[in-house]
């Protein structure tokens, strides 16, 4: 009988998950709190508890041909980069082509996810849902956990004494929706990730005067590359990948250096990163560096202190007559419906092998999708981490002992400190290329159908692999065609 899976969440981690489950011929069951697909990707109006919010705004960061599905290029006529509205719809079509809607249950949150008592030799779980008032208990054989990690925001008011005086409006970036209502005010942005900057551009066409506070810097990258090519074929190349991972750190660390300050030099824009050497995710941002220019948005250093109405930063500066602060401070994440013990979240850090099995299970029946940060696209990640998480649901490949995953755990948690720092905002960061790659490798090594293969299989195999896996790019010229780019 087919294995029945539990998939909580219909966002891009679900979908993947629901598709990959269809084609190793599992049984899944969504479930989904709201009433439609898309998570984070479907823009509204309001604010909802328990849910990711992003502003109308957005604009993925990562390129229509790096952000597709291995097996579902985007249409042809969608731009480069892609508005939510228009990722939305990729999912619609997506949902639609490989039939996906009939497994989702929606307006049904999951409540508790719990070890049936047999579990060490059923490896089941209970799954308890409750839809409209009413609870229901159903028994699964494996549980996909796709629940999203962009809701429970994260504002450290610890570190900004004077707070509980200020007088003006503070909130963070997940209330922010459109720049309307901010006409003619003296606005803080605090922190300088992607949705930061987002913002404070965004804000500055409005405002009298925007400032945005920073701790550390950090590299801003224009959408555009070399030659106009978007941003991530050109630097997730297997080759930039490879020299990425073989040079010595001295010269990497020039090379780094050298690239990231060619569009403008940080230093006289007050951002370099204070530990310019780390990988830390970079900032895509095509209007902040002239909106500095402009003086429509003044960098400011850590905020010391609040008064009434003012900012004292840490190099002694103030800014009075602040209106409004926005604290684009991050996420944590937490996953209410599991026994603490199963995905335990420390510091906003989990031990999970390979970012997604908790290692200490007696069977390999519970995974996290999309519990990651890659510095590329998580489309195709997570649908690498689904197929393989799939097969092991299936029998077809299976994880090592649970003290070979913690000494992977360890290490991968002290190369990841090494290359992007420890920083909060970092737990989930790993590189891109060499992630996908150890994912498919997984798949490959363990797949029992390989073992007896010859040579030329392999040969085959590898290059299939290298093709759906690892590149998700056709082809360099199709890149840009797209409306508004005259094909040649
Ligand atoms: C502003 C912003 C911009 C971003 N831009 C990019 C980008 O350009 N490129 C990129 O690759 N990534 C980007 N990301 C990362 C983003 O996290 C991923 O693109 C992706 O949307 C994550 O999908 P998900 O399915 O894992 O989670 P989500 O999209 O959050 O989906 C989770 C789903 O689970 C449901 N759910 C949660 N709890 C329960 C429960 N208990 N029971 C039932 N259902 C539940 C929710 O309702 C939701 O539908 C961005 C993130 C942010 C915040
Ligand atoms: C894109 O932006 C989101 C939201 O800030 C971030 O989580 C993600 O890491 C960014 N991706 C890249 C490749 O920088």
């Amino acid at each position: 009988m087919a294995k029945k899976v539990a998939v909580i969440g219909a966002g891009v981690s679900g979908l993947t998950s629901l598709k990959c489950c269809v084609d190793e011929g599992l049984e899944p069951t969504c479930f989904e709190r709201t009433e439609d697909i898309g998570g984070l990707w479907r823009f509204k109006e309001n604010v909802e508890d328990g849910r990711a919010s992003i502003y109308q705004s957005v604009i993925s960061n990562t390129s229509k041909e790096m952000t597709c599905f291995s097996d579902f290029p985007m249409p042809e006529d969608f731009p480069n980069f892609l508005h939510n509205s228009k990722l939305l719809e990729y999912f619609r079509i997506f949902a639609k082509k490989f039939d996906l809607l009939k497994y989702i249950q929606f307006q049904t949150t999951v409540l508790s996810v719990k070890k049936r008592p047999d579990f060490s030799s059923s490896g089941q779980w209970e799954v308890v849902t409750e839809s409209n008032g009413k609870e229901q208990r159903a028994v699964f054989d494996a549980v996909m956990v796709c629940s999203g990690h962009h809701i429970l925001p994260h504002i450290p008011l610890e570190s900004f004494p004077g707070i509980e005086r200020f007088k003006g409006q503070y909130f963070h970036s997940r209330q922010y929706k459109h720049p309307e209502g901010f006409e003619g005010k003296h606005i803080l942005v605090i922190g300088i990730g992607n949705s930061a900057s987002d913002i404070a551009v965004e804000l500055s066409k409005k405002a009298a005067q925007v400032f945005i506070s920073t701790r550390h810097g950090s590299w801003v990258m224009s959408r555009i590359s070399e030659d106009g090519y978007p941003w991530d074929m050109i630097f997730h190349t297997r080759f930039s990948s490879m020299l990425r991972n073989v040079l010595p750190r001295t010269i990497l660390k020039r090379m780094m250096d050298q690239q990231m300050n060619q569009w403008f030099n940080h230093k006289n824009y007050g951002l370099e990163p204070q530990n310019k050497y780390l990988m830390k995710e970079p900032v895509l941002n095509d209007d902040l560096p002239s909106r500095i220019l402009y003086g429509a948005i003044k960098v400011k250093s850590r905020v010391k202190e609040l008064t009434e109405t003012s900012a004292i930063f840490e190099d002694g500066t103030v800014e009075e007559n602040i209106d409004i602060i926005v604290f684009a401070t991050g996420y944590t994440f937490s996953f209410p419906f599991l026994e603490e013990s199963l995905v335990k979240v420390e510091d906003n850090m989990v031990s999970l092998y390979r970012y997604i099995f908790p290692p200490h299970l007696a069977k390999s029946t519970l995974a996290c999708i999309g519990l990651i940060q890659p510095l590329g696209s998580i489309f195709p990640t997570v649908e690498l981490q689904a197929r393989w998480v799939t097969r092991v649901f299936k029998g077809l490949c299976t994880l090592p002992s649970e003290r070979t995953m913690m000494a992977d755990i360890i290490k991968r948690n002290e190369k990841r400190i090494d290359l992007f720092g420890k920083s909060q905002s970092q737990t989930l960061q790993t590189n891109y290329i060499d992630y996908l790659d150890e994912l498919a490798s997984e798949i490959d090594r363990l797949h029992p159908v390989c073992w007896g293969l010859p040579g030329q299989y392999w040969l085959a195999l590898t290059l299939i692999h290298f093709n759906f896996c690892y590149i998700q790019s056709p082809n360099r010229a199709r890149a840009l065609t797209a409306p508004g780019i005259p094909s040649t």
